[in-house]
């Protein structure tokens, strides 16, 4: 049995990944290594078309892939690479492009938000085509699973219409790739607001844990975590969102059942909670901070990781290229 190809993508836009990527996404990237023939992007070409400062980019860029090869993704094993290295996105999301109607792409919710909130001008043609250059990303490598947070769902229905579409216009050509969207995703709520998922556009700092603060900074902001007022310690979400957050992360960063959290805590008040959790979150993050710090310490071996990933990663994709032009009438042989 062949190893499924998976594909899947983030974008380069903070300084640091926070605990809600850490347990809703890199771990379970980490561990999808194992089972299948795993291909992660740090999608830059993406991430242009959101505001951005050229030095900050190339910074985020680096540090982004730094933290994947930290928290575990193995270069040797998985295929770790910039978009921007690999110039055959671009040359098939041109050819999506003119497969993809323009109602089509202007019915994508993520688009009709976020030009909602960019406005008018800062509206750009490439944030409209963006899902055509992420159907571009999953087909060039004929991936079979997309893993995904949920709101990508939408992006991936359109990157399999367009390879049917492909398919039986010029024949079969791309894999028809299927979202892999956890489905009681383990969910980390920002510590301010503990009703809201923890994300890095949250309306105050204070409720995000961020893998590369200094120790200090993630302590203060778990010890001054939002609770509630009857001091039991017990998971209710609806009646005790804060207490049951504190839990929840608790339980998944140690991999311990909650119940057994929960009876170890019996009876203790809240800042003991805190201050075991405390000790955990440093636990998970503290390696992760110090490999990425070494990593970007060593600019020219993580250069040379990225381009061998780069490498690997084109060879790939090249071929899809060559095969597509082929089925559509490009000539082949004299274009490298
Ligand atoms: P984002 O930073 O929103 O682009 O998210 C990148 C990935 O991290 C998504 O695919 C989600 O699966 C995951 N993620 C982000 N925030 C959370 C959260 N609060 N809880 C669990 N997973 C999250
Ligand atoms: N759009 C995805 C997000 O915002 C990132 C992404 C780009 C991606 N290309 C991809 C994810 C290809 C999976 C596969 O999260």
């Amino acid at each position: 049995m062949t190893k499924p190809v998976l594909f899947s993508g983030m974008q380069p836009s903070s300084d640091s990944l926070h605990l809600g990527n850490y347990v809703g996404a890199l771990t379970n990237w980490v561990k999808l290594q194992e089972e299948g023939d795993a291909i992660y992007c740090v999608v830059n070409q993406h991430a242009i078309t959101s505001k951005f400062e050229p030095e900050q980019l190339r910074e985020r860029t680096l540090t982004t892939a730094a933290q994947y090869i930290a928290a575990g993704i193995d270069p040797d094993k998985s295929i770790l690479y910039v978009q921007s290295d690999v110039p055959a996105h671009a040359q098939l999301a041109w050819i999506l492009g003119t497969m993809t109607g323009f109602g089509e792409a202007g019915r994508m919710t993520q688009f009709k938000d976020k030009s909602q909130r960019f406005g008018a001008e800062a509206t750009t043609v490439g944030l409209f085509t963006y899902p055509v250059l992420m159907a571009a990303d999953i087909l060039l490598f004929q991936a079979d699973q997309v893993p995904v947070g949920d709101d990508q769902r939408q992006h991936i229905e359109l990157t399999r219409t367009l390879a049917e579409r492909f398919n039986s216009r010029y024949g079969e050509t791309f894999t028809v790739p299927e979202g892999f969207i956890p489905e009681v995703s383990a969910r980390v709520y920002d510590l301010q607001e503990p009703t809201a998922k923890m994300s890095k556009s949250a309306a105050s700092d204070a409720g995000l844990l961020r893998i590369l603060d200094p120790a200090n900074v993630t302590k203060k902001k778990i010890m001054r975590a939002v609770t509630d007022a009857d001091g039991e310690i017990r998971v209710d979400r609806e009646a005790k969102p804060g207490v049951s957050n504190l839990l929840g992360i608790h339980s998944v960063l140690t991999g311990r059942a909650l119940d057994e959290i929960v009876a170890e805590y019996e009876g203790r008040g809240y800042g003991d909670l805190k201050k075991g959790l405390v000790e955990v979150v440093e636990a998970t993050f503290a390696p992760i901070r110090e490999r990425t710090e070494e990593l970007l310490g060593d600019r020219g071996e993580l250069m040379r990781l990225l381009a061998q990933g780069a490498e690997r990663a084109a060879e790939r994709a090249d071929a899809t290229l060559r095969l597509v032009h082929e089925r559509i009438g490009f000539p082949i042989g004299a274009a490298r």
